[in-house]
């Protein structure tokens, strides 16, 4: 059996037949635990071999737990039964070691994968247990362990079922986007008219002076700046601290100004409820916008890149196309 033959093949048994598995057997599935790789090289597995009553007493204790919490749900109880009828119970410990236990996690579920492929490989059946953790307290105890952690078990044996792959989700949704580029743009100053709020008018006000800029926008669209095909040239949503200087919403970005508008001449003259605002020159990097975590994830690539914000971060959205973009100052011209 070749490596890709094992990894494919393998399943999760929890079904066996009576019949007992040979001592060197289960030594060659132990070996291939032994020869794992593990952080720093710690080797932080021990195994308990069980087998007759021992195991069925272990097995017991997890019934026990699941009559004795109903309202917990856990498959304890199936996990019992399915020990009961396996020849063979691997317990697998670890030291105690807080500051090492996540690594040594780690390291012990690489040493269970390789003891299921062997054991496959081998003719067995396995079943990797982690349901050992709901009464883990009695079973360490019933071992004879107390005072090591019990990471999980395994069930071994000749195999009295043949299920079908479990379903697997497709590679495409394992893999992550490779997170967005942000291209640079040197913006010299520019004007926007528009709806100005603070964070002072309490939750919600962005969304209100949209809504207040979408319904008035008759009476400042002959003054705006207008594209080839007539559309707003930009439509922005421009930030700027409380003392108007385009620094960066202050209070972890909790606090400042905002103004729902388009862009304008200079010489634009605001009618009455709307404010005209300078938004000085600046250098950005523009990252697209729309999504919850695109603030957070250019924030990242700013820390990331040793580069810090200079200035508000000021929003744009394509008339045309609806696209949205974030404008991230990183040098001030
Ligand atoms: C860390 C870990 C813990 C598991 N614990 C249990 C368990 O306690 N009881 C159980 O029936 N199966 C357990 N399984 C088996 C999984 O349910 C099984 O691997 C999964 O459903 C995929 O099925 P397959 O192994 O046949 O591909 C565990 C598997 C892993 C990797």
């Amino acid at each position: 059996m070749t490596l890709q033959q094992a990894i494919a093949g393998r399943r999760s048994i929890r079904r066996f037949l009576p019949t007992d598995v040979p001592e060197d057997k289960v030594l060659r599935v132990l070996e291939s635990a032994r020869l794992c790789q593990s952080a720093k090289n710690r080797q932080p597995w021990r195994f308990l071999v069980v087998r007759g009553e021992r195991r069925r007493q272990l097995a017991q204790l997890m019934l026990d737990w699941a009559e004795a919490h109903p309202d917990i749900p856990s498959s304890s109880g199936y996990t019992a039964r399915v020990i009961r009828q396996a020849p063979v119970l691997i317990l697998v410990f670890c030291e105690k070691d807080d500051m090492w236990r996540d690594a040594d996690y780690l390291s012990i579920g690489g040493a269970m994968e390789h003891m299921c492929l062997t054991a496959h490989a081998e003719g067995l059946g396995a079943l990797w247990i982690r349901d050992t953790v709901y009464a883990e307290v009695a079973l360490r105890q019933a071992a004879g362990y107390p005072d090591m952690d019990l990471a999980g078990a395994m069930a071994l044996g000749y195999p009295a079922e043949n299920p079908p792959m479990r379903p697997r989700l497709p590679l495409e949704e394992l893999l992550l986007p490779a997170p967005p580029e942000p291209r640079r743009e040197v913006r010299p100053a520019f004007w926007v008219m528009g709806r100005e709020g603070s964070t002072e008018d309490g939750e919600g006000f962005v969304r209100r002076l949209w809504d207040e800029a979408q319904a008035g926008f008759a009476e400042i669209e002959p003054l705006i700046l207008h594209d080839a095909s007539g559309r707003p040239a930009g439509v922005w949503g421009c930030m700027s601290s409380m003392d108007r200087r385009f620094a960066p919403w202050e209070e972890g970005f909790t606090r400042g100004l905002y103004l729902a508008g388009a862009e304008c001449p200079a010489d634009a003259q605001p009618p009455s409820g709307w404010t005209k605002w300078q938004v000085p020159g600046f250098e950005y990097l523009v990252f697209p916008g729309g999504r919850p975590e695109a603030f957070s994830l250019a924030l990242a690539y700013l820390r990331g890149n040793g580069l810090s914000l200079c200035g508000a971060q000021q929003d744009h959205t394509d008339a045309a196309t609806g696209q949205n973009e974030m404008y991230f100052p990183v040098r001030r011209l």
